[in-house]
């Protein structure tokens, strides 16, 4: 199957200006679209607490239950659950992966007896659905009720958009709640529509493709049968902030990208008529200067072009809005640019990020930029990726 990766690449870049301690960082922009082709998932963990409430109920002294976490599946120090190995197919918008372990509740010694396993999380665009086999004896007549691959729950990615990972893909605080289908498994305490906990999941996706579930009816299983046809006028992107080169030396200059992660998504390109349109905002940079010579300094970028296989995109349609997201040491921010794609050069030319003048107060700055992308309609789907170097001048 011929496809586009929808890995980003990781950049980091050193950038040498002369007499100067500057340091460089590298930012991936990839947009993935929707005809990105399914990769595997070779592994992955789903973490769920189910609902919050119910493991409090089960914990406390009206159920004096317990809950066994078994399978492979374990609980975390907060309580909730972390299911392992996840197996299954991911692309642009689609995920369909399923995790082992399971999860056992007890209580009211031995009346409440609920299994949840098998999860699976179904993802289409912006709905989805977390599958499971649950038994649970029944409140009435105390007999233990299947519900194989029962639709547990309905997940809302609306809000939620994938970040790359080093080997993959994240979802982080997916809403779910209650189905119809699901209620009767929680002797219908819980109605449909009742907010679960939110659950969240990696997956690691191998860029290989997938095994063809119906080989017969592939007239050429060893070629994508529609590489670039997008789906829909719309585009997942992601801004991958590599980690930023750190210099922790006191009474000197040093900034770095913060953030446990590096990844920033730009979400969904939205279609704004006479252009697609997707914002995401830069991871902050942190910068410090306890230098008694109090010499001005600054933080600039500029980015390259998107590429995506042969295809090409100008970096100018990338713009910024910068702005002193903590103040100190006299930072102000740079100007905002706007994204060229009708005129201008956008972040194709170097832009500042911020800086701080000379005799600036010695302090710690934190910078962010809003970051704008406006794409012409009638881009192609596709994987774009643009690197954004970050220069320190000082
Ligand atoms: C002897 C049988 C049972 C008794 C006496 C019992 C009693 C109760 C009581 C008093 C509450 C209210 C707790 C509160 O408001 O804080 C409750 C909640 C609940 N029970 Fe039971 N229950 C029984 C069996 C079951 C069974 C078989 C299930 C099935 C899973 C179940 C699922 C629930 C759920 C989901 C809640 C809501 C917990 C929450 O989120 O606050 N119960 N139960």
């Amino acid at each position: 199957m011929n496809h586009t990766s929808t890995r980003p690449r990781w950049v980091t870049r050193a950038v040498g200006v002369a007499g100067a301690a500057a340091l460089g960082a590298g930012v991936v922009v990839v947009a993935a679209g929707p005809a990105a082709a399914a990769e595997t998932v070779s592994d992955g963990t789903l973490s769920w607490g189910v609902k919050q409430s119910f493991r409090s109920y089960i914990a406390g002294p009206i159920a004096h239950g317990s809950v066994t976490a078994a399978g492979g599946a374990t609980t975390a120090g907060d309580g909730t659950f972390q299911f392992p190995s996840g197996t299954g197919t991911v692309d642009g918008t689609t995920v369909d992966a399923a995790f082992a372990g399971s999860v056992h509740f007890t209580g009211h010694s031995g009346q409440l007896a609920l299994t949840i396993a098998g999860l699976e999380v179904h993802i289409d665009g912006t709905s989805g659905v977390l599958v499971a086999d649950v038994d649970s004896k029944s409140l009435s007549g105390g007999t233990i009720e299947s519900y194989p691959d029962v639709e547990l729950a309905a997940l809302d990615l609306s809000g939620v958009s994938p970040v790359a990972t080093a080997d993959g893909y994240s979802w982080t605080g997916v809403p779910a709640t209650m189905t119809e289908a699901g209620a009767p498994a929680f002797a219908d305490f819980y109605s449909a529509g009742t907010a679960l906990d939110p659950l969240s999941f990696t997956v690691v996706a191998d860029d290989a493709a997938p095994v063809d579930p119906d080989p017969g009816t592939d007239p050429d299983p060893g070629t994508d049968p529609d590489p670039g046809t997008p789906a829909e006028n719309e585009q997942q992107l992601t801004v991958v902030v590599a980690e930023g080169a750190v210099e922790p030396e006191p009474g000197t200059f040093s900034w770095e990208i913060s953030g446990d992660d590096s990844v920033v998504s730009l979400g969904t390109a939205t279609d704004e008529g006479d252009h697609l349109a997707a914002a995401g905002q830069l991871k902050p940079v942190v910068v410090t200067d306890t230098r008694s010579t109090r010499s001005a300094w600054s933080i600039s970028a500029q980015v390259s072009d998107f590429t995506a296989g042969s295809a090409t995109l100008p970096g100018k349609y990338l713009g910024w809005t910068p702005e002193v997201v903590t103040a100190g040491g006299g930072a102000t921010a740079g100007e905002v640019v706007p994204s060229g794609r009708l005129t201008g050069s956008g972040l194709a030319e170097t832009s500042t990020l911020g800086g701080a003048p000379t005799g600036h107060e010695p302090g710690t700055a934190t910078l962010g930029a809003d970051l704008d992308l406006e794409l012409p309609t009638g881009t192609a789907a596709g994987t774009y990726a643009a690197t954004l170097t970050l220069t320190a001048l000082s």
